[in-house]
Parts: C-alpha cells; sequence; structure tokens
C-alpha cells in the first residue's frame, strides 16, 4: 500500500484491486500521469476515465452541480458499484474526460483501494486495468497478463468482488430541485448496466436503460458495439440452444450459466471444454464474478468459437448480457 501512494505521488501509474474489476490508477489532477494511463493501455485519447473520490463529499471536488438526487445516490451506495455522470469542475483536467463537460465519478468500497486513496488524499483517476477493447482483469494474474512490463506496480488482492465493472448513471432532477421527497420523479439513465441493479434504482426515479448510442451523448467505448472482447470469436446464443449450427471439425468451448442438462446446451455439440459460471440453481451475481475470468481461460484453450448460452435479463444479468453482447462476433 505504501508503495501504491509513493507511486501516485511521484505521478506514476499503479493497477489496484477494486470491488468491481482492477483499476489503473494515477492522480486525476495530474495530467502527465494520467496521460500514462492512456500509453499503458493503448486507449484511445476520446474515451473518458472514472474518477474515484475518497469519500461521499469528495464528489463536490471533481463536479460543479451534484443534483439532489445525485446526493440521494451517493447516500445509499457509495461507497460501491455506482458512477455518477455530472457536470465537471474546471479544474479536472481534460484529458481525464476526453474533453466533455461531464465527469464520471465513484467512490470504491474496496478497503485496500479506500486505504490507498485515503492515503494519498487526492481523486484517482482509474479505468479498468486492461488493454483497450480487452476483457476486464477480476484478478492480480489477469492484470499481469494484460499489462506485465507496462506500468511499475501492479498490487494483487487475489479476486474481485462483483466481477463486473460497476454501473454507469446519468441523473436529472425534476423540474424542482430542492424539493423534498424527490423519489419517483427524477429521470435516470443506465449508460452501462452492472452490480447496482436497475430495480434497486428505481426506487429514486424513472430508469432507462440507454440504447447502444443516444443522441447527443458522445459515444463512449465501454458502449462501443465491440469491446470486453476475448481473442476467440465468441457466439452468443441469445434465442436458446436451437440457432446453434456446429461446423464440421471446429472445436467449441461452451460458456455455461447452469450447466443443467435440462437447458439443452450440454449435448449440442462434443465440447472441448464447457465452464459453469454457477452450477445447480444459477445465481446471476455468482455468474458475474466469474464471468470474465471464465471468458480469460476460454480463451487460452485456442478452441476456434466460444459459444454464450444467454442469461435470464433481470437484476445483474442484464450486465452479464450487456457485456456478452460487445464480446460476441456472433450473435444468434
Ligand atoms: O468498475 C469500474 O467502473 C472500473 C473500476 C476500475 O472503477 N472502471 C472502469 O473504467 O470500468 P473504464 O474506463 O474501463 O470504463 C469507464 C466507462 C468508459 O466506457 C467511459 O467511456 C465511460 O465510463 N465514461 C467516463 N466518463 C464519462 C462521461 N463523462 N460520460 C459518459 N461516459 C463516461
Ligand atoms: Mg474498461
Amino acid at each position: 500500500m505504501a508503495a501504491a501512494v509513493e507511486v501516485l505521488r511521484d505521478g506514476e501509474i499503479v493497477a489496484l484491486p477494486t470491488e468491481t474489476v482492477y483499476g489503473l490508477a494515477a492522480d486525476a489532477f495530474n495530467a502527465e500521469a494520467v496521460a500514462k494511463v492512456f500509453e499503458a493501455k493503448e486507449r484511445p485519447s476520446f474515451d473518458p476515465l472514472i474518477v474515484h473520490v475518497t469519500s461521499r463529499r469528495g464528489v463536490d471536488e471533481v463536479a460543479l452541480e451534484v443534483p439532489e438526487v445525485a446526493r440521494a445516490l451517493v447516500e445509499e451506495f457509495w461507497p460501491g458499484a455506482l458512477t455518477l455522470v455530472l457536470k465537471k469542475r474546471p479544474e479536472v483536467p481534460d484529458i481525464v474526460t476526453a474533453g466533455l463537460e461531464t465527469v464520471a465519478v465513484r467512490m470504491s468500497a474496496h478497503p485496500l483501494f479506500r486505504k490507498v486513496a485515503k492515503e494519498f488524499g487526492r481523486p484517482i483517476a482509474a479505468p479498468s486495468a486492461n488493454r483497450f477493447g480487452s476483457m476486464s482483469p477480476t484478478s492480480g494474474s489477469a492484470v499481469v497478463a494484460e499489462l506485465d512490463g507496462r506500468i511499475p506496480l501492479i498490487v494483487n488482492d487475489g479476486g474481485t468482488n462483483w466481477g463486473i465493472e460497476s454501473t454507469i448513471i446519468r441523473v436529472e432532477d425534476p423540474e424542482e430541485p430542492g424539493v423534498k421527497g424527490l423519489k419517483g420523479k427524477a429521470k435516470i439513465t443506465v449508460l452501462r448496466a452492472g452490480p447496482v441493479t436497475v430495480e434497486e434504482l428505481k426506487k429514486f426515479g424513472k430508469v432507462t436503460v440507454a440504447a447502444k448510442e443516444v443522441e447527443g451523448e458522445p459515444v463512449v467505448p465501454g458502449r462501443l458495439e465491440s469491446h470486453y472482447a476475448p481473442k476467440t470469436p465468441l457466439r452468443l446464443l441469445e434465442s436458446g440452444p436451437a440457432g446453434f449450427v456446429a461446423e464440421e471439425g471446429k472445436r467449441y468451448a461452451l460458456l455455461s450459466y447452469r450447466g443443467g442438462e435440462k437447458d439443452g446446451y450440454l449435448d449440442l455439440v462434443e465440447w472441448e471444454e464447457v465452464k459453469v459460471l454457477s452450477p445447480g440453481k444459477g445465481k446471476l451475481p455468482e455468474a458475474a464474478v466469474r464471468l470474465f475470468s471464465v471468458m480469460r481461460q476460454l480463451d487460452g484453450l485456442g478452441v476456434d468459437e466460444i459459444v454464450a448460452e444467454g442469461f435470464p435479463e433481470h437484476g445483474v444479468g442484464l450486465a452479464i448480457m450487456d457485456r456478452l453482447r460487445r464480446a460476441a462476433s456472433e450473435c444468434s
């Protein structure tokens, strides 16, 4: 931890665990340090970073306006896996926000990240610690696979809690800000589905899930059609096992939800490998935790195609399907 703080103070970058996925951290107010993050990730400069603050009040260090509903959401979900897109303060360097008027802010709940952030005492810009377009790392070894030799320090704390990236939302207050009892009136747009679910957000306003492209909204790569992708082609069976036709001589691996005989996937073809995300009953949070690590394992097999089952689109299942769709070269 001490080494991580020192690296940040030196204007260098460090991979740190958060409760969602590992992040590649830099001093958010040091544009040169932030530039190193873009370089290590080979991330295009039009893709803005998330800023992690050290306390709930820290939101005001980077955001200019914090609507009342945003305060309520911060109270409820921070520290945690919810990122809010808010009007930015001019002090936040343009490189962090890719020149946007807004900044994405969250407060991590990971004990180690929190300690480093507190000790460092300044907001930390941190995208996921993977090369651009690749899968987010959910373990220290996955960070090594993505960034070894490119960054001075990786802090390994084993697997992350959620296994997928935070929920990103934009909020709009109702017409009369400042009135009590905003609940149910504000407009909340989910820009990226994640661990904080639509169901949970509904308590705070009317929730819509943004389509791939929203008019007037910058195109953000987390929402690009191809992202979070393994090198092996991935096919998503959106509409069940019936959509699958195996090609002669090709080797396939199955990414299964429950691994149930009755689901109809197990005997579709002679699988080279079957990985089950939540054996038995099928629990979506458990599946989410294992999603990227299992995708990495399957990617290492050298099969011709990874075939993924469709997941139920409620709760965190919405985020799982979002990631699988972007990872997929083909859906059927
Ligand atoms: O769980 C997480 O969110 C992880 C951990 C490390 O905090 N971070 C993460 O960061 O996933 P990143 O950079 O991989 O994804 C952030 C997404 C990107 O798709 C980016 O385009 C979008 O957030 N984003 C950042 N600033 C934005 C803004 N001002 N408006 C809209 N989208 C924004
Ligand atoms: Mg990312």
